[in-house]
């Protein structure tokens, strides 16, 4: 039985990066069988939120997002990661089999110590917790983008050593990389909200407008024939639209000539295309926030399920080293 795990930090609103990423992979998967875990990486937003109202509202919105886009959650659990606290003492378990080194090494952590994070014990071991994570409900694939990778690799190790000295208590957990590995941003760079290039997921409107008005272009004329490799908007235009559609846009921009679309068309198409496409979903997340007590009933058997899997794998690793 397979069985798919993955988390998504509520560290503030979510952006296209995020849906084509990750959500969309979570939300698609449970149809094709297997099991399911899906979870909101609260303790994991500890690490950089220090703004109790803000992280209450942005768990919100995580969970209010995967239910807006029809995750099953009867298929797949879906719950809160504070609310199966087991995690945290099987991080504790993984630390102690774990060197400095490993950590040390963790692209993320240096990444974000270099854009002057102030580092916390807590921003250190996170990949501790993850791991922690991804090995309580013996998961074999781990769906992510890319800059995760790393971290799965960790989760690896860590149960390679524990189950070296104590015996097969953890699965190893396999990543499995998003075919939209790279959604870019408003500047070209990697879509993300840290660098201010990102486009919220439910903007629609004048804002959406606004957001797609700042995408990066350049100063060639409508009629000078283009690579379109070298035409942003065309990265963006691809999560949209059909191959038919988009084949068409390019050529159209690739033969330039009198007719040919500038760049202002390509925007007007995206704002279109991106409207229509999150309509459905942006509707539903409006009747979600009208009732927050069926988002928190939804969370609530969440995390009585994935529970009752970390408590026996928490059981299990206590054994296997000693503490019981
Ligand atoms: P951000 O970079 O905005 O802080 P996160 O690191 O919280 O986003 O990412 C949450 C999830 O969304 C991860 O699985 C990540 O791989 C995915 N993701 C984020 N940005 C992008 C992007 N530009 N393209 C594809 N996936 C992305
Ligand atoms: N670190 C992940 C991120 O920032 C979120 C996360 C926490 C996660 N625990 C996980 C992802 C376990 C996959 C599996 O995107």
């Amino acid at each position: 039985m397979s069985i798919y795990l993955s988390g998504i930090q509520p560290s503030g609103l979510l952006h296209w990066g995020n849906y084509f990423g990750a959500i969309r992979q979570h939300v698609a998967a449970p149809a094709a069988g297997g099991e399911h875990f899906y979870f909101i990486a609260d303790y994991h937003a500890l690490t950089t939120s220090k703004n109790p109202a803000e992280l209450r509202e942005w768990v919100r919105e995580v969970a209010v997002t995967y239910l807006a886009f029809g995750l099953d959650v009867e298929r797949a659990v879906f719950f809160r990661q504070s609310d199966v606290p087991e995690v945290t003492e099987l991080a504790w378990m993984l630390s102690c089999v774990t060197g400095m080194g490993v950590l040390e090494r963790a692209v993320s952590y240096r990444d974000k110590v270099e854009r002057g994070l102030q580092p916390s014990v807590g921003l250190f071991t996170y990949p501790a917790l993850m791991s922690a994570d991804i090995l309580a409900y013996d998961s074999n694939f781990v769906p992510v983008g890319p800059d995760q990778q790393q971290h799965i690799e960790i989760a690896q190790d860590m149960a390679a050593s524990f189950n070296a000295l104590y015996g097969p208590v953890f699965v190893r957990p396999e990543p499995s990389i998003s075919p939209f590995a790279k959604v870019p941003g408003l500047d070209g760079q990697k879509m993300s909200k840290s660098y201010g290039n990102h486009i919220w997921l439910f903007a629609s409107g004048k804002e959406l407008k606004k957001a797609v008005g700042r995408v990066v272009t350049d100063s060639r004329p409508p009629e000078e024939p283009k690579d379109p490799a070298s035409v942003l908007l065309f990265d963006l235009l691809r999560l949209f639209l059909d191959d038919a559609e988009l084949a068409e846009w390019k050529r159209r921009v690739q033969t330039g000539g009198a007719g040919a679309p500038g760049y202002g068309h390509l925007k007007q198409r995206l704002v279109e295309a991106a409207e229509a496409f999150f309509a459905p979903a942006r509707a539903r997340r409006e009747e979600l926030l009208r009732d927050p007590a069926e988002v928190d009933r939804v969370l609530a058997r969440g995390a009585e399920r994935a529970r009752a899997r970390a408590r026996a794998t928490r059981d299990r690793a206590l054994a296997a080293c000693g503490l019981r």
